[in-house]
């Protein structure tokens, strides 16, 4: 239970000073202005290939785009821009986004967020969808793992005011990539990766197996 406390008090001190000293705070207007998903529109193409037409991939290790929120997709883009996120196949647009200027790369992400999130299936495995549901609902207090709806809500939506990502429908590849490079501190981008480091670290193989396939399937 203590060991908890010090978890809990701990992330809000990581909060505490996101907000007040985030480099890219200063990128983005305070109250966050919304992009024109149209202009973006006619910036994407060079991403579909990979993150589909309508931001909705085809390969299970490619993340989808569409639907996530605009301020999360930003912020994102800003860290590949600046060499802070890296990603072999990401690399081949980082001179593409270098060339945007910040407005462009807000208004891709409004594109996306425009768009609509293709549902997911999950595995239809009754123990991994148990361990799934749990530890997603409420996470396990003994290895201070929280609950991820806390962040990303019941269904997996995120918070779009706090730049929170959605995870409902999302690849379950990417998922489990990603979860294990939190885990492995290779996602590093930001202060904000620095959250999911701390809980990533305290989660089994199989549990990030059962997380990516009950995300995956989550929808409202
Ligand atoms: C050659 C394939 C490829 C292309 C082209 C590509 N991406 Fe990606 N993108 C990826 C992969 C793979 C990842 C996951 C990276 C990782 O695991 O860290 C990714 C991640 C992202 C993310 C982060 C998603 C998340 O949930 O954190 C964003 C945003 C993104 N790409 C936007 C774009 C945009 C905008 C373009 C076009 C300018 C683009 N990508 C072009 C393959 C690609
Ligand atoms: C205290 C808030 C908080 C909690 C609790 C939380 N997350 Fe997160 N999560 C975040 C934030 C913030 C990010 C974005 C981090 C970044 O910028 O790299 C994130 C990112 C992620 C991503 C990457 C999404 C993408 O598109 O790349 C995954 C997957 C994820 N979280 C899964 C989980 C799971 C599973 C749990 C529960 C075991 C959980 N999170 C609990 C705040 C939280």
């Amino acid at each position: 239970m203590k060991s908890f406390l010090v978890f809990i008090v701990s992330f809000s001190i990581i909060f505490t000073i996101n907000a007040e000293d985030s480099s890219h705070s200063e990128d983005m207007p305070h109250g966050f202005k919304s992009g024109d998903a149209q202009k973006g529109s006619a910036l994407v193409g060079v991403c579909a290939s990979c993150h589909g037409a309508d931001g909705n991939s085809i390969s299970s290790d490619w993340p989808k785009l569409a639907g996530q929120n605009q301020r999360y997709l930003y912020e994102q883009l800003q860290y590949f821009k600046a060499g802070e996120r890296n990603n072999a196949l990401m690399m081949s647009v980082v001179p593409y986004l270098q060339s945007l200027q910040d407005s462009d790369i807000l208004d891709i992400a409004a594109f996306y967020e425009s768009q609509v999130m293709s549902g997911g299936q999950a595995k239809d495995d009754e123990e991994l969808l148990e361990m799934g549901s749990m530890l997603y609902r409420f996470g396990n207090m003994k290895k201070a793992i929280p609950a991820c709806t806390a962040c990303h809500s019941v269904y997996g939506n995120g918070n779009s005011l706090a730049g929170f990502p959605a995870l409902a429908g999302q690849q379950v590849g990417y998922l489990t990539s990603t979860l294990k490079a939190y885990r492995s501190k290779e996602r590093n981008a930001g202060e904000q990766a620095l959250v999911m480091q701390s809980i990533a670290q305290n989660l089994s193989d199989e549990e990030i197996d059962a997380l990516a396939n009950y995300m995956h399937g989550l929808y409202k």
